[in-house]
């Protein structure tokens, strides 16, 4: 093997001091390049210690290959300890050397003064657009022109649904046959309409309250169908796909979740998902789909809707209310 220019311990040193510096500032630089990101991906202090080990081991056998290579390793040093490099010398290496490791023990004991760690922020409105603010879940909220037109379509027994619950009500209807399509629901606020229906006189509560039911079952259905793989049965975020994500799917049954915000940032957060948000809510991306690319605003608020129900839980006001 040829001989390093600079002697045997010095190389060894040296290749230890670059592999330090490629795990530590080296990967975190090469990955801010690869994704892109306003900030590194940092190293783990234990990955480092792994890297250091094994580089240590390989520079371990590399030396003690044969007994030359070790003779030569080991020369440095034991010229320093004989006085070969002068007494100076000597002392100051022998006097450092307990005195870094002191030193080393006193960072690690001392008590540290340091600012609370800043947490990912739950809820980041630095882009949250105002004119959200104010919306109001119009789902929730039927108006009378709306209740009318229910009225009339369950009085023809042609009740709209959205298209990814009509068919498999249309498979109820052919199976079971019933009076009215609306029968579907099997109990509550329908019921009370049914009854009223076949004599003839509805109330608007009554109407509204039947419509809301059809409006939840409907955002249910699509909560099932979109949200439930991440966000749970029960909404509590404990989805089959939930461990999969650093970031866990929000527990909506949290107080410190759903009810502290307006409805019209929950739409903003639904509409857009992780992908529209700011850096404070770095640095774990939220796997949370950007919905406005496959589910319609209708949808998107029916989903809302049950996603509060299913919760319990009710939106803040917005403050001008
Ligand atoms: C791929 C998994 C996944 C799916 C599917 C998913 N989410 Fe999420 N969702 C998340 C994650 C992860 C978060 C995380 C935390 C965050 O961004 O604060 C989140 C956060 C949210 C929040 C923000 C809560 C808050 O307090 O700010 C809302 C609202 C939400 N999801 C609603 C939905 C709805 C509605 C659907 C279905 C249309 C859905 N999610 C589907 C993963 C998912």
């Amino acid at each position: 093997m040829r001989k390093p220019r600079i002697g045997r311990f010095w190389s060894v040193a040296l290749t230890l001091a670059i592999i330090y510096a490629a795990v530590k500032w080296g990967i975190p630089a090469a990955s801010r390049e690869i994704t892109g990101l306003p900030f590194p991906l940092p190293v783990p202090g234990t990955l480092i210690f792994i890297y250091m080990l094994l580089a240590v081991i390989a520079l371990f056998l590399l030396v003690t290959f044969s007994d030359e290579n070790l003779a030569e390793f080991m020369h440095p040093i034991k010229k320093l300890l004989r006085g070969g490099y002068g007494r100076i010398a000597r002392a100051v290496v022998m006097t450092s050397i307990p005195f870094l490791a002191a030193w080393q023990v006193y960072q690690i004991v001392v008590p540290k003064v340091a600012l609370p760690p800043s947490l990912r922020i739950q809820h980041p409105s630095s882009n949250f657009p105002k004119s959200f603010e104010a919306l109001k879940n119009p789902f929730a909220n039927p108006t009378e022109a709306e209740i009318a037109a229910f009225v009339e379509q369950a009085e023809a027994d042609q009740v709209e649904f959205i298209p990814q619950v009509m068919s498999d009500i249309e498979v109820w209807i052919d199976e079971t046959g019933p009076d009215h399509m609306l029968e579907f629901f099997p109990a509550g606020p329908m019921d009370a309409f049914l009854a009223q229906l076949e004599a003839g006189a509805v109330d608007d509560a009554t109407a509204r309250a039947a419509l809301l039911e059809k409006n939840l079952f409907e955002g249910r259905a699509l909560y099932a169908m979109n949200c439930r793989p991440c966000h749970g049965d029960s909404a509590a975020g404990d989805g089959p796909m939930a461990d999969g994500f650093k970031l866990r799917p929000i527990n909506f049954t949290d107080a410190g979740t759903l009810e502290t915000i307006v409805e019209g940032y929950t739409f903003w957060r639904v509409t857009n998902g992780g992908p529209g948000l700011p850096t404070e809510a770095t640095p774990w991306d939220s796997a949370m789909p950007e919905w406005k690319l496959s589910l319609t605003e209708e949808e998107r608020w029916k989903i809302i809707l049950a996603e509060y129900d299913l919760a319990e839980k009710t939106p803040r006001i917005p403050e001008s209310h």
